[in-house]
């Protein structure tokens, strides 16, 4: 229901009970690896969503006003379906998946602002979902661990937005150490908290601005095409339940078996995830070009492997090629546009943003934007006394 709604009074008068900020997160290396169980090296970022609850006297009803989107949202929390918004239904699915844990919600009005850019694949839709669930945990005492809302935030993604992502976003926006990378593997979710010390450099993400539409399908098919894979090489090798379980050897046992481009996202899938092991090795030995060069292949793999990259995000990478103050650069997320993450030196991030963008601007016609990130806290909450 899109009800009319007095803005000003909403606001003004809104008594917050809970207020949640809720971060966005890097990648650093481990494209593609979180929903083959493998192992990926994100953080969250020091941007943030913002969120204000409050309980309402109603026993159902749900009053959201989007401060990002100018927008006002009331539902009945007992009987919703699909919104044609897609920022609704992150909401609505985390509501679905805390009831399907039978636990109680009452209505409630909540208050959203974002400094996340959507689309820019530092997962705003994550951030979203996991700080909605922190903020209801909190407000209705639900008695849900951390985990359980990485998890069913994950599920409320899977299930009712209907994109299968993997754990590492909501992992990364709930867990996070300030100042701190995760080393995750997604199989056992065993974290080591690696520091973020990246001497005389830092991270830049480049927003292409771009988001093209086949992303979401696109993703599917990725995921569908590991899984096949994993069904085909089971029926001789039972345990391996996932791409993590297959060795190098056993994908080339069954290379005539299977289709090409399956084989190929395969190969990738198994090479990004021994990079993701030297890399955090580089890391904690603080041999940052060793890094970069793992950023190079790993990009590499996705455009010509993978092949979810993005003319942009390609060009981008390149043009940092042959700039020895750019220890690495690869496309970062889920693919088809968003940003690239880069691993530069501080001292010459300004006239290279400055180049880089009018070069961008000339070849695609298109602004892009600059996001200089630090790695932050996991979300952060506060409760006030009704
Ligand atoms: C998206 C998904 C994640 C992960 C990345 C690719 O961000 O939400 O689960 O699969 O893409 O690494």
């Amino acid at each position: 229901m899109e009800n009319s709604l007095n803005k000003t009074s909403f606001i003004e008068k809104f008594k917050t009970e809970v207020k949640i900020a809720s971060p966005g997160r890097i990648n650093l290396i481990g494209e593609h690896t979180d929903y083959n169980k493998g192992y990926v090296m994100p953080t969250a970022i020091d941007k943030k969503i913002f969120f204000d609850f409050r309980k309402n006297e109603s026993d159902d009803i749900c009053k959201i006003y989007s401060l990002t989107f100018d927008s006002y949202y009331e539902f009945n929390i007992h009987s919703f379906s699909k919104s044609d918004d897609s920022w609704k239904n992150y909401l609505l699915g985390v509501i679905d998946e805390i009831q399907k844990l039978g636990k109680k919600l009452k209505g409630f009005d909540c208050i959203i602002e974002s400094e996340l850019p959507i689309g820019a694949g530092i997962s705003s839709s994550a951030a979203l979902e996991c700080g909605f669930a922190g903020g209801l945990n909190q407000l209705f005492n639900l008695d849900l661990s951390k985990q359980d809302i990485v998890e069913l935030s994950q599920r409320a993604e899977n299930n009712f937005v209907g994109s299968n992502c993997g754990i590492m976003d909501q992992f990364a926006s709930v867990m996070s150490r300030k100042d701190h990378i995760i080393l995750l593997d997604c199989k056992s979710l065993d974290t080591e908290f690696i520091p973020a010390d990246f001497k005389n450099c830092k991270l830049l993400l480049l927003n292409t601005n771009v988001s093209h539409s086949i992303a979401d399908s696109e993703y599917n098919t990725r995921r569908a095409e590991c899984e096949t894979a994993v069904r085909k090489i089971q029926q001789k090798y039972p345990e391996a339940t996932s791409l993590r379980e297959v060795s190098f050897f056993m994908l080339e046992e069954f290379k005539s078996q299977l289709p090409k481009k399956t084989y190929q996202r395969c190969v990738y899938v198994l090479r990004e995830n021994d990079r993701v092991e030297r890399a955090a090795g580089t890391m904690k030995s603080g041999k940052l070009k060793e890094f970069g060069e793992l950023m190079y292949q790993s990009h590499a793999g996705l455009q010509h492997n993978y092949e979810v990259s993005c003319p942009e995000l390609d060009f981008m990478v390149e043009y940092s090629r042959d700039k020895d103050f750019i220890y690495g650069s690869r496309m970062m997320g889920g693919g088809f546009g968003g940003c690239t993450i880069n691993l530069i030196e501080t001292d010459k991030i300004e006239a290279y943003s400055e180049e880089i963008s009018k070069a961008y601007f000339k070849e695609f016609n298109r602004k892009m934007d600059v996001i200089s990130v630090s790695a932050g806290e996991g979300t952060i909450i506060e409760k006030f006394k009704a």
